[in-house]
């Protein structure tokens, strides 16, 4: 297979797509983005990378940080976790509040905002300063020093954050945080707002396609068994509402974030990293879902 030769085929056939869709403005620092950017990037266990498109340009990583913040805290924490939030897909939209007050505080799954915010109060005890402990692990895992965060996002997401507030002020209430709930909300925040590049995060999705043990840094973060347990649940639950139309389309674990980015993984194979700023109804890039649908349909690689 020509890797090369199909993602700019891809680049090239989802065009159409990009003037369909408009960033979130929920975040007002992200609503600026140009909808018309598109990049993808393939990094492979025998370690090439190919990108096309805007690959350079870093985007707000937003809830692709849960997928990393999850594998932290599973390593460290273990199986513990699961006393405080489920490993169900939700149904519901990913900021929803419904749920959480039938089920006694305890999230549907890790990457719905309530799940990663019980993470996030996980890690905070466990780990300490979360999001510079997830920055400092994304910038090993990318070989990339420079990245940081994007404080105007972060601030702008803090700003108009009510609705985060809520889920976790609720969840305190039902003794499902255990730290201060300004504390979580900014550690969160400032996770969602690092920037990262395509190519920056194919090759943190490395271990992910790697059965935990990373190509980049030479590090076992994870168990063989923990990167399954990661992979499975970005499939049922990484897309939100969306993922069973993901699992239908494009067969791979993926993790979308509201920046407009997903990052998905073939296990045994290779790590793709995809954006392009414009949101469906569901807060799923729409050109990145049609630019994996159209990889692996070409291609024939997925889980299935
Ligand atoms: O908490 C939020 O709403 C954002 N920081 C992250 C949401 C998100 O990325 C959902 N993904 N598609």
């Amino acid at each position: 297979m020509n890797i090369q030769q199909l993602i700019d085929d891809i680049a090239a056939d989802v065009r159409p797509y990009l003037a369909q869709a408009a960033p979130a403005d929920y975040i007002p620092a992200l609503a600026g983005e140009d909808p018309q950017q598109f990049a993808m990037a393939v990094a492979t266990l025998d370690g090439r990378l190919y990108a096309t498109g805007h690959s350079d340009k870093r985007f707000s990583i937003q809830s692709i940080s849960k997928a990393f913040m999850l594998a932290r805290v599973l390593a460290v924490h273990g199986d513990a976790l699961w006393q405080r939030v489920g490993k169900e897909p939700s149904g519901n939209p990913f900021n929803s509040l419904v749920q959480l007050e039938y089920e006694q505080g305890v999230p549907r799954n890790p990457f719905i905002n309530a799940g990663a915010l019980v993470v996030t109060d996980i890690a905070l005890s466990q780990i300490g300063d979360s999001s510079s402990a997830l920055r400092d692990f994304l910038r090993e895992e990318s070989a990339q020093p420079a990245l940081d965060f994007d404080y105007v996002i972060a601030a702008s997401e803090s700003e108009h954050g009510h609705r985060n507030a809520a889920l976790a002020h609720f969840m305190k209430s039902c003794g499902n945080l255990h730290n201060n709930v300004e504390q979580v909300l900014a550690h969160y925040f400032r996770a969602c707002s690092l920037r990262m590049n395509v190519t920056e995060l194919a090759r943190a999705g490395l271990f992910l396609a790697n059965h935990g043990a990373s190509p980049v840094s030479g590090v076992q973060r994870l168990t063989r068994s923990q990167a399954k347990q990661i992979n499975a649940i970005m499939l049922t639950c990484g897309t939100y509402d969306a993922a069973g139309e993901f699992a239908y389309r494009v067969g791979l674990p993926c993790k979308s974030g509201v920046g407009g980015g997903i990052l998905a993984v073939l296990p045994g194979k290779m790590s793709i990293a995809v954006w392009s700023p414009g949101l469906d109804a569901r807060g799923n890039s729409l050109a990145s879902l049609e630019a994996l649908d159209r990889f692996t349909t070409r291609s024939g690689e997925s889980v299935f």
